[in-house]
């Protein structure tokens, strides 16, 4: 039987963190992950940019016989997640905004969101702002160089405390009760976070919510692996530097997991 996996992709290493609550929601999955360290940022490229350049991710994760796309990358959500719907015969989970649970369960009235300026521009973030926070006051920042911190292993030093102290102070002085992390990469950095924030905010990730509504659409469309199957296997490939996808693994506890060059 050819066990068909998951496919994931993202601008780098920051979808790792979908990928790790997918695999903890679906662990009899197999998974093939594609991260394009090598073109990354995408957070300030066009959208016909990223447009060529998932194209041909996609392209690549449908051959191998991926049965659904988690877009683990919130850029990517933003520029293409309605085309690739309509380009191919598979079905995509994007990525979230998270504003409406936030929105729901802020008791200040008064929310943040760090995010990329592709995000921010985009037209999924737009429609939730509008739906679910039309009476709150959201504060949304466009958080250049978060993302190359991430990518570069950096995820504590004195330089991105600095810079994430420059995008969450001001929120922390109109009061948000809650911080949306609109960008993949950014639960890396989340114990940093938390050091600034305190425990008085909570800080939102939408991965949860993402393996969530893959699991539904699976099941929809009954291309889920039966429960209680031995866990499946991940697969990496990555444009950047296999040493640090290598790593990044490690540190969230999967060394053993294949990681492979690719150019595309
Ligand atoms: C980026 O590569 O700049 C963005 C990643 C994301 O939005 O999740």
């Amino acid at each position: 039987m050819i066990v068909r996996p998951i496919g994931v992709v993202d601008s780098g290493l920051g979808g790792l963190s979908v990928w790790q609550t997918l695999v903890r929601h679906l662990p009899e999955e197999s998974y093939l992950y594609f991260g394009d360290s090598g073109y990354c940022p995408y957070g300030s490229r066009t959208v016909d940019d990223i447009l060529r350049r998932v194209t041909r991710i996609v392209d690549f994760l449908v051959e191998k016989e991926c049965k659904i796309v988690v877009v683990a990358c919130n850029a990517i959500t933003a520029a293409s997640i309605d085309v690739l719907r309509k380009n191919y015969p598979v079905p995509f989970v994007g990525m979230e905004p998270a504003i409406k649970p936030a929105s729901i369960h802020t008791r200040t009235g008064v929310v943040g969101v760090l995010a990329t300026e592709r995000t921010l521009k985009g037209k999924p973030f737009s429609d939730t702002r509008s739906k679910y926070a039309a009476n709150v006051q959201v504060i949304e920042k466009a958080a250049n160089g978060l993302v190359e911190k991430v990518e570069s292993l950096d995820f504590d030093s004195d330089s991105t405390m600095q810079l994430l102290n420059r995008y969450i102070q001001p929120m922390l002085a109109e009061n948000i009760d809650h911080l949306v992390l609109g960008c993949t990469h950014y639960p890396f950095l989340q114990a940093s976070i938390r050091k600034i924030v305190g425990d008085g905010v909570t800080v939102v990730n939408p991965a949860p919510a993402v393996a969530q509504r893959t699991s539904v659409v699976l099941g929809e469309r009954k291309l889920r692996h039966a429960t209680g199957e031995p866990a499946g296997r991940s697969i990496f490939y990555t444009t950047g530097d296999t040493e640090k996808m290598k790593h990044m693994l490690l540190s969230i506890e999967a060394a053993d997991c294949e990681v492979l060059p690719i150019s595309l």
